[in-house]
């Protein structure tokens, strides 16, 4: 039906007779001329349609916003002074010969180009919020991403291989989707939290290198980069270790970020052991962007007699840090008073403060509520120690470890964006060197800081049984780009007795363990070789390399905070038939 795409028609078409199919865009008349600028997923072009022609020019009186039209004219340069250079096709219009509309619209739900609808209004109607060009961008970026991603992966021997989406459940950590059986009543599939058991299977099946883009499910709080369902570039291969594995991946992120977005990445990029970030950013996946770090001050704060500080600074779970601000001292008491409720969210109980105006005058060049508790030694201490200069507000978390890196790891990352300290660029790095395991205060029982299925750095099952669980390493690797964790992988556990060792640390016993994945432990004993992989989140890759805001905007139909999809209204209620068909029957909700 076409000869061009609206984008398409530039001057090096002048005098050529196109055909063109797409939206109006707008409709302009002009005293005697109708203009008519259609757009199609690569751009828009004018198109002027004059009474010399009276069919067409009264079908084009006839048209309004959204119109399905398809247009045969003829380009020509537009008059001078008329030129619009924000468009691709600004220099020339088409004079329209024949006109057809293919099909009539509505008045859209809102226009294009509205900077100010709602989320839930977009996402009720995609298919419109879906034509505006930024959209159709992103969207194209995503399949430029997907494609450059395979391009590279093929031309490395990795295989594009596809496993199950009704399995079994996929230990991530988060909650199942469960889908009921019909055949089987009473017992239920899970869609996958991720491919890892499959992907380790084709290993012990000896295919050695393999990839998959697919979609993973998992039911868990969402936020602006997680979805329900979220699509993972997945990876496992064989006969290789971390170094091996990191390089690749390393290789393949930077081509694509070269081809893209025609940027360089620095590499290697450098590795940060978990212990590292966390002590200095607060957080596993530092944004290495923001020039502010968190520094331990608690050992000299054990004997101050201010117990906020000296009662977390004595506690071996306790940390007391610091927080400098370069130039904070102009912030005023509101701020603070707003930051204070800030990092009240992730618990912290107050958030203390001293304001640097003259760090050569000693007390008399401080500003703050809390140095009148503390000694002069402490005090010029922690000045020393974060190297205060005049101008400087320097904050402070004094709690349970957890909590201070949780409030001042965000609170640096805020006061990075609110004072325009982000660097521009892009930070890759690895962080490396995970402990296995997470103590859980509440459950008491420890949990995969990865996944079980990851190996420990001990080679032997003795010494991994002999060893103090919470001091274990495993052989994990996240790479985190701006503050995002992009992907996350491991070398695995290619041997059952290991395996069964460390599914016992995680309070698995045997019953269980057979239960649950007793195919894999078994696939174990059938010659599996050591293997290892990673899979990044597509969708934060687009996400970042986009510019976006959340991974919704790089996702064709997403999910809306609450799991649900305005546009098909699911989830939905079932009727009763079906219900039956399955065997179930709901729990009947007693209002009270
Ligand atoms: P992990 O659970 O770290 O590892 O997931 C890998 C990557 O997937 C992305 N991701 C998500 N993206 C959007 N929404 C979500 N809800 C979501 N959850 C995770 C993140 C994350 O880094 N099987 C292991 C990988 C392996 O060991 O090979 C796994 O799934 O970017
Ligand atoms: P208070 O003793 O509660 O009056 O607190 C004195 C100062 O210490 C105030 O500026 C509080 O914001 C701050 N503060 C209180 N608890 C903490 C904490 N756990 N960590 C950091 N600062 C705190």
């Amino acid at each position: 039906m076409r000869s061009h795409y609206c984008g398409q028609v530039t001057e090096a078409l002048l005098d050529t007779e196109v055909e063109l199919c797409g939206w109006v865009h707008r409709r302009r008349d002009h005293g005697g001329v109708i203009f008519i600028d259609l757009r199609d997923r690569d751009g828009l072009v004018q198109v002027v349609f004059d009474p010399d022609r009276p069919e067409s020019f009264a079908t084009a009186e006839s048209v309004r916003g959204e119109f399905v039209l398809r247009i045969h004219g003829r380009v020509r340069r537009r008059p001078a002074g008329t030129e619009n250079p924000n468009l691709n096709s600004g220099q020339v219009e088409v004079l329209g010969h024949e006109l057809t509309v293919l099909n009539t619209a509505k008045t859209p739900p809102f226009q294009l180009d509205d900077e100010e609808v709602g989320e839930d209004v977009r996402l009720r109607h995609r298919y419109v919020d879906l034509r505006r060009p930024e959209m159709v961008q992103k969207l194209r970026t995503r399949a430029r991403i997907t494609g450059e991603l395979r391009r590279y992966l093929d031309g490395h021997g990795f295989l594009d291989i596809e496993t199950p989406m009704l399995t079994r459940a996929t230990p991530e950590g988060a909650r199942d989707y469960l889908v009921p059986s019909r055949v089987h009543q009473g017992a239920f599939y899970a869609l996958p939290q991720s491919p890892q058991l499959f992907k380790q299977l084709l290993m012990v099946s000896g295919l050695d290198r393999y990839y998959q883009i697919t979609r993973c499910f998992r039911d868990e709080d969402l936020r602006a980069d997680r979805q329900p369902e979220f699509t993972q570039l997945d990876i496992e291969t064989s006969f290789t270790d971390e170094d091996g594995i990191m390089a690749l991946m390393e290789g393949m992120i930077a081509e694509l970020f070269a081809t893209v977005l025609g940027q360089e990445l620095a590499r290697p990029f450098p590795r940060m052991a978990y212990a590292e970030a966390v002590e200095r950013f607060g957080i596993d996946r530092p944004d290495l962007r923001i020039p502010l770090e968190l520094v331990e001050v608690a050992d000299l704060l054990t004997d101050v007699e201010f117990k906020v500080f000296s009662t977390p600074a004595n506690d071996p779970k306790g940390r007391v840090a610091a927080l400098r601000l370069p130039a904070g001292g102009e912030l005023t008491r509101k701020e603070i008073d707003t930051y204070t409720e800030f990092v009240g969210r992730y618990g912290a109980k107050g958030l203390a403060y001293i304001k640097v105006n003259d760090p050569a005058k000693g007390r008399e060049g401080l500003q703050s509520p809390i140095i009148k508790f503390m000694p002069d030694a402490a005090v010029t201490g922690i000045l020393e120690r974060v190297g205060a200069q005049a101008g400087d507000l320097i904050f402070f978390g004094a709690d349970k470890a957890k909590v201070v890196n949780e409030a001042l790891g965000a609170l640096r990352v805020r006061l990075g964006h609110d004072r325009g300290l982000v660097e521009p660029g892009w930070r890759p790095l690895w962080v490396v060197d995970f402990p296995m395991f997470e103590y859980d205060e509440q459950d008491k029982r420890l949990y995969a800081l990865h996944h079980p299925f990851t190996a420990p750095t001990l080679e032997s099952v003795d010494a991994l049984k002999g060893a103090d669980a919470q001091q274990l390493q495993s052989r994990a690797y996240d790479m985190v780009l701006n503050g995002t964790e992009l992907g996350g992988g491991s070398i695995r556990i290619h041997r059952p007795d290991m395996q069964r060792a460390v599914l016992g640390l995680l309070g698995i016993g045997e019953d269980e363990a057979r239960e649950k994945f007793g195919f894999l432990l078994e696939a174990l004993d059938y010659g599996a070789p050591p293997h290892g992989g990673i899979a990044f989140g597509l969708d934060r890759l687009v996400m970042l390399m986009t510019e976006s805001r959340s991974i919704r905007d790089v996702m064709a139909f997403p999910k809306t905070q609450t799991a649900s999809c305005p546009l098909t209204h699911a989830p939905a209620a079932v009727g009763e038939d079906q219900l039956r068909e399955l065997g179930l029957r709901l729990r009947k909700t007693v209002s009270a």
